[in-house]
């Protein structure tokens, strides 16, 4: 069977690194979430999370200026949201009010929490030497939180154009890597 050649502009929906997040952020009293697909773990501990931010959104120049943000992990039952989140800016727009998400306070930081997700994640931003080139921050977590009432959450995937793929079947494998 002959391959199809597939479009280079969309090579970044068949490398999908992991679950589509929110991005909180804080500045000037003011903060706001962004939706975040492209990411990857970068170190187990401390864990260091790389992320792409483009410097075309609001939320850039919180991050970059405050050096701090909570990535948040919603489960599927939250795509409405994550992905109405991702179609509008927090420039002129409470984004939290608007789509029915709560704030909570982080224990180390100014950007909040959000309760509705099962995970989040305190971060500080540990260096910044690959933002001017790639737009990509390399974030430090520094607490991490997980609401035991969210039981087997799944996760979103994005795949593109409104498409994602939720999360599925755990298979178990002998395997050396932790
Ligand atoms: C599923 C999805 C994934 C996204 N992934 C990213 C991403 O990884 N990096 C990015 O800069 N923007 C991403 N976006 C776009 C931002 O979420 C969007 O531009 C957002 O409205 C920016 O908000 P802000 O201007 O309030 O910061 C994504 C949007 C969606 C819907």
């Amino acid at each position: 069977m002959a391959f199809r050649e597939r479009a280079l502009s969309r090579v970044y929906q068949l490398i999908e690194p992991g679950p589509v997040v929110l991005l909180t952020t804080a500045s000037r009293g003011h903060s706001n979430v962004m939706t975040m697909s492209w990411h990857m773990m970068a170190e187990f501990e401390p864990p260091l999370i790389a992320c792409v931010v483009s410097e075309a959104n609001f939320s850039f120049a919180a991050l970059h200026s405050t050096r701090e943000a909570v990535i948040a992990i919603p489960a599927s039952n939250l795509a409405d949201a994550v992905v109405k989140v991702g179609n509008c800016s927090g420039r002129n727009n409470d984004k939290f009010k608007r789509f029915g998400l709560t704030p909570l306070p982080a224990s180390q930081l100014r950007a909040p929490l959000i309760k509705e997700c099962f995970c989040n994640l305190e971060c500080r931003v540990a260096d910044t030497r690959m933002v001017r080139r790639y737009n990509l921050f390399i974030l430090q977590v520094m607490r991490a939180w997980i609401d035991p009432a969210q039981k087997d959450p799944r996760t979103l995937h994005h795949r593109g154009y409104g498409s994602f793929a939720v999360d599925g079947a755990t298979v178990r494998m002998k395997s050396k890597m932790r």
